[in-house]
């Protein structure tokens, strides 16, 4: 397996070529061929009805599932399968290293406090615990919740949770960040207080940042805007 961050054989930081997606043996068609090329730090909102296939197109961005068919690339080279002879990183690799996600309904461990959850993706890395820490607890504190590290999912609100599960997405220092309605599950108030998040990380860090959103208003925040309709991109 190569290393994809020695070998960039592609303007784009991740591609997707004609991505088809079918569920129960093809009776479903959630993608029917998705080309998208997104270049390194942009922002891109990706809009569209409910069922129009936009989640996942996300999951397949970020290695949490496979194509049926055509490829996702990063950094020019495939995610999961080799194709034309070009080796393939592998999924989890891509996903556990490269790809940051947050959900709408945040996905926080009940059992964890705010600082364990979010060292969850840096479990199985190799890192020192100590390390983990006190990574956990500065983008926690850059985040704003130096007072909740040790609090409870359940003892947070809701902002707060998607603050933590930004901390977590954040802390293999990924390349690019997919946001599934990030602030689908919050009042406007703090709504606002997450897209200036995401906004500020995507800048300071230089995060490419990918976000599917229902909010016309949200996604012309963005550097770019795809509307999905049909599993098909339509503008
Ligand atoms: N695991 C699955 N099995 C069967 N069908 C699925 C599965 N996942 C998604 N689908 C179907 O694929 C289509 C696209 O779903 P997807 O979740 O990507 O839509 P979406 O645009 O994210 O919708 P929403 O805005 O409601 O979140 C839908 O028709 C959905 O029912
Ligand atoms: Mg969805």
């Amino acid at each position: 397996m190569s290393d994809p961050t020695t070998t960039p054989r592609s303007e784009y930081l991740l591609e997707a070529r004609d991505l088809k997606k079918s569920y129960e043996n093809g009776a479903i068609e959630a993608l029917r061929g998705v080309s998208l090329g997104i270049v390194a730090g942009d922002f891109l909102a990706i809009t569209g009805p409910s069922g129009s296939g936009k989640s996942t197109l996300l999951h397949l961005l970020g290695g949490l599932d496979l194509a049926t068919e055509g490829t996702v690339l990063f950094r020019g080279q495939p995610v999961g399968k080799s194709q034309n002879g070009v080796a393939a990183i592998d999924i989890d690799t891509y996903r556990a290293r490269w790809a940051g996600f947050i959900f709408q309904s945040f996905h926080l461990l009940p059992a964890l406090n705010a600082l364990e959850n979010v060292q969850v993706p840096m479990l199985g890395t190799g890192s020192h615990r100590r390390d983990r820490e006190e990574r956990a607890r500065a983008l926690l504190v850059e985040l704003g919740l130096e007072p909740r590290l040790r609090q409870y999912p359940n003892q947070l609100s809701a902002g707060e949770r998607q603050r933590v599960a930004i901390a977590r997405s954040l802390v293999n220092n990924p390349a690019v960040l997919l946001a599934d309605e990030p602030t689908g599950n919050l009042d406007s108030v703090n709504s606002a207080k997450i897209l200036e998040l995401l906004a500020q990380i995507q800048e300071r860090h230089g995060t490419t940042l990918i976000m599917v959103t229902h909010d016309l208003n949200i996604a012309a925040t963005a550097h770019r805007h795809v509307a999905m309709r049909d599993g098909r991109i339509c503008d």
